[in-house]
């Protein structure tokens, strides 16, 4: 009976304690510290539960393809990025964190076909309409709400005419964006939702530009 109530009493301690960072996330959006990022993110649990090829599932990047990706975090989205487009196509990816960039580097060192690099999702380092696609993984609910459309503006410039936006939530980020929230976001923006696949508190979105061939 004690253990019982031990067991109890840690579990409403945790669940307290994700419903204070939820809330905190939510209520001011702000990076996850790297070492966070190390220990929640990048362990074989987030891999089974939450698996980073939330994204690929919703769209391969053919082979060739070139590929922004913001917010990169430790680069496990990137490495499946660099793996689907190949030697002859390109992944470039940012983190505004120099911690992070400096593990997603480690990771990626491997792979000529990718470039990582410190910067802002606010401020694309990258040429007008040169993308075949833009990738970000539990990144958008991390900028301040008011900067979230020019996030997506800058995805904008920087795709082809007929490039994919691809983005990815996981509910237990603090910082979640649920999908009618994500899906509102990006048509605000200018682009239309062509697929939106949804699993067990987790979900990716391809848009196209508004009026451009689609799929
Ligand atoms: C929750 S982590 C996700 C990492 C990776 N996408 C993944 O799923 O494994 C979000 C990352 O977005 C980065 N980030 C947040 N705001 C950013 C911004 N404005 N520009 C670039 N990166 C940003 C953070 O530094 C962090 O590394």
């Amino acid at each position: 009976m004690e253990i019982e109530i031990g067991v109890v009493g840690v579990l409403l301690v945790c669940l307290a304690g994700f419903l204070a960072l939820r809330w905190e996330g939510q209520r001011r959006p702000r990076p996850m510290a790297v070492w966070m990022e190390s220990v929640f993110l990048d362990n074989p649990l987030r891999r089974a539960v939450f698996p980073p090829s939330l994204v690929t599932r919703a769209w391969m990047p053919p082979p060739g393809a070139r590929v922004g990706e913001l917010g990169a975090g430790t680069g496990m989205v990137t490495a499946l990025l660099a793996r689907a487009v190949g030697p002859s196509g390109s992944v470039w990816a940012i983190d505004r964190q120099r911690g992070a960039v400096a593990r997603a580097r480690r990771r990626m060192a491997a792979w000529p076909a990718c470039t990582v690099v410190v910067a802002d999702a606010r401020h694309l380092p990258w040429p007008d309409g040169q993308l075949d696609a833009v990738v970000t993984v539990a990144m958008l609910g991390e900028v301040p709400e008011p900067d979230r459309p020019t996030v997506l503006a800058e995805c904008r410039r920087v795709l082809k005419p007929d490039g994919r936006l691809v983005l990815g939530e996981y509910g237990p980020d603090p910082h979640y964006l649920t999908p009618g929230a994500l899906a509102y976001l990006v048509s605000e923006a200018g682009f239309q939702v062509v697929h939106h696949r949804r699993g067990w508190w987790q979900h990716a979105l391809v848009a196209v530009v508004d009026g451009s061939n689609g799929p």
